[in-house]
């Protein structure tokens, strides 16, 4: 269980941005008008008593469940997919793998370009989807760390947005090595370890009505550096990408359901989310041969 508390949030939020005014990126004005905040965000009753326990769930119940909405819109597919392609695209047509495929996103943009497509998942809910998806490849249940695909077998592994979910790397590299052919490629797509330290973190509602939280782990930039060239694998490309700078949104007070959405809350403290989060990475990216 984890205790999410929404004035744990927004003074979170609060003290990243001002710990920012110690490198000089805030005026006293800044400083005051978040201490001020602060002071009324601890005045404030709606947000006293309304703390949630929230379960993490395993990624095969987690998934069981995101899987009816997975495909729907996500700001994630807006951010890994230019990179992923841009990988991909300039690379010859040949055997690939979507190592977690999902709902087989990854495995329908390898098969349009004319790879011969296998996909491995762990969860039956997800794969089920990519199989309707992506007829012509071919999908089976798996664990990253324990591929079910031959030795030197595929000239491609992508794997897009769930390497925050395995809690050791290594193995997972090593199997992505293992199932390359000499001079083959690896792209990887992940949600940047600042992020997983912010909160996010895949949320889903239980059936019961409770919220859950997809278990989720942090891995520095220097994990996948290391379990890479630890099994073999030369580092080709690495990218942090970063929040866009903008503007503060407009402040509200009508929030969406915070408890499976806790990001939600960044709209009652808009300055301090804007200094916290602007310019900070979001994403991950990875290009590795073997
Ligand atoms: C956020 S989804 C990403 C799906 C797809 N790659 C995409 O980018 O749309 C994460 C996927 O990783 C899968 N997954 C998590 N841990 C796994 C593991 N150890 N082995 C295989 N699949 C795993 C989940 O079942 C889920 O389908």
């Amino acid at each position: 269980m984890t205790y999410e508390h929404p004035l744990a949030y927004v003074l979170g939020l609060e003290g990243i941005a001002l710990m920012r005014s110690y490198t000089g990126e805030h005026d006293r004005a800044f400083v005051e008008a978040r201490l001020a905040e602060i002071r009324t965000f601890l005045d404030d009753d709606s947000l006293a008593d309304t703390a949630v326990e929230v379960a993490r769930v395993d990624t095969v119940e987690g998934y069981r469940i995101w899987a009816q909405t997975y495909d729907g819109p996500n700001t994630a597919f807006d951010l890994d997919e230019p990179f992923i392609r841009e990988i991909v695209d300039a690379l010859p047509v040949g055997d690939a793998l979507d190592a977690a495929c999902g709902t087989g996103r990854m495995a329908a943009y390898l098969a349009g370009r004319g790879h011969r497509v296998r996909g491995v998942d762990l969860s039956p809910d997800m794969l089920e989807r990519a199989r309707q998806r992506v007829p012509q490849a071919e999908f089976r249940l798996g664990d990253l760390s324990s591929l079910p695909v031959p030795d030197a077998s595929v000239d491609l592994v992508v794997c897009s947005l769930a390497l925050t979910h395995v809690p050791v790397l290594d193995p997972v590299l090593s199997e992505f090595a293992r199932v390359l052919r000499p001079g083959g490629h690896v792209v990887i797509a992940d949600i940047h370890p600042d992020g997983v330290a912010r909160g996010v973190v895949p949320s889903v509602r239980l059936p019961d009505g409770r919220p859950g939280r997809v278990a989720t782990y942090r891995h520095l930039v220097g994990d996948y550096a290391r379990a890479a060239l630890a099994a073999g694998l030369q580092v080709r490309r690495c990218e942090e990408l970063r929040h866009p700078a903008g503007e503060p949104r407009e402040r509200t007070d009508v929030l969406e359901p915070w408890d499976v959405w806790p990001w939600a809350l960044c709209d009652l403290a808009p300055e301090a989310a804007h200094a916290a989060i602007a310019g900070t990475p979001s994403m991950l990216f990875w290009h590795f041969q073997r």
